[in-house]
């Protein structure tokens, strides 16, 4: 029986080309990123926790006081949960920076780190993209990185009419075609070309197919379309609103710092929602306007309206804190807040 050849067997037949021809482009056009320049294994797992969900662009301004201040694996665990937090300060998804914490503290003490991505994949904040950079960049092992980047590549190269249902299940099926491309001789700049690919190339709108170093390799591209790929299902968002309180008094703003075992922005100061000021949203909303902001997160469109309140006073309820507003800059505050507190604060003092 005969089968026709699809765009995946073709590209799998001249894989060796194909990494040749990506390893070529990835050394001379790479971005020359301090965590490329200087490669040690702990400098390849903090830049790889930071990357997580955040632009090269923003990991710039933070790798580099990162490494000054906690050089090494030991010096991170034996730092204050409190350093770690403020020198994380506005990267977001503050549960990072506690997972890579907790793995300092945990391959410090040991004689060796580990070399392999099912070694990596058992510490904290460790998933199978973070474990296979770490490894192949790291380590030399041959494991291939899939994120949404590398997914709307291979889609592409493919041409795979596959409608996924989300960026997730997109990763699981394309997973196998990006170990079996992934270089043998060089995974860790492979994995990087990838990522350069995709974040510099490869683009989700108006790729730049005229200078693809793969072109030659992508059934999009010879079709003329490929921003039709990767096809995912669209996301419903929905929309939510939360009511959140400015109270000051004598020179302070109440504050509510989050639990030390939260599960998100643990240990973290936010405004306070009219709930936790204790104090009614219905009523607190009819309050003077602050600001009005409105942001996403994953599938939620949140807007949060900050309305002036007064606090009965009394005994402040779990969480609730008064911090003098010369004291904001050393504690820490979720990015979002510092830089809305940031904006009420000099459009006052204007
Ligand atoms: N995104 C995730 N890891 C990366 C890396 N090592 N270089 C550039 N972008 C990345």
């Amino acid at each position: 029986m005969t089968r026709k050849t699809s765009a995946r067997d073709r590209l799998v037949a001249g894989r060796a080309e194909f990494r040749d021809a990506l390893l070529a482009w990835y050394r001379a056009a790479r971005r020359p990123l301090p965590w490329r320049e200087s490669t040690s294994a702990y400098g390849t797992v903090v830049s790889e926790f930071m990357l997580q969900q955040t632009r090269v662009a923003t990991v710039l301004t933070y790798f580099g006081r990162w490494m000054s201040a906690l050089p090494d694996f030991a010096a991170l665990a034996a730092a204050p949960e409190a350093t770690v937090l403020k020198l994380w300060e506005g990267l977001g998804y503050y549960s990072r920076a506690r997972n890579l914490h907790r793995l300092a503290k945990s391959v410090a003490p040991a004689p060796e780190l580990p070399r392999s991505s099912g070694g990596w994949r058992e510490l904290p904040g460790v998933g199978p993209y973070t474990a296979a950079a770490i490894a192949s960049i790291a380590f030399g092992e041959a494991s291939a990185c899939v994120d949404g980047n590398v997914v709307r590549i291979l889609a592409r190269l493919t041409r795979d009419g596959t409608a996924y249902r989300d960026s997730a299940s997109a990763s699981r099926a394309f997973s196998p075609l990006a170990q079996e491309l992934v270089n043998p001789g060089a995974p860790g700049d492979h994995n990087q070309a990838m990522m350069e690919l995709g974040a510099t190339v490869c683009l989700r709108r108006r790729p730049s197919c005229l200078i693809c170093p793969v072109r030659g390799f992508c059934a999009a591209a010879k079709a003329g379309d490929p921003e039709a790929y990767p096809r995912l299902e669209p996301r419903r968002i929905e929309r939510r609103s939360v009511v959140r309180v400015w109270c000051e008094r004598r020179g302070a703003v109440l504050l509510h710092r989050n639990a030390p075992g939260a599960r998100r922005l643990a240990d973290l100061h936010e405004l306070p929602t009219a709930q936790q000021a204790g104090l009614d949203p219905a009523s607190a909303s009819t309050g003077p306007l602050v600001a009005r902001r409105s942001r996403g997160i994953t599938r939620f469109r949140i807007v949060e309206s900050i309305h002036s309140a007064r606090h009965p006073g009394g005994r402040l309820g779990p969480g609730l804190v008064w911090v003098r507003l010369g004291d904001l800059d050393s504690i820490a505050l979720s990015g979002p807040h510092r830089r809305w507190m940031t904006q009420i604060l000099s459009a006052r003092n204007a």
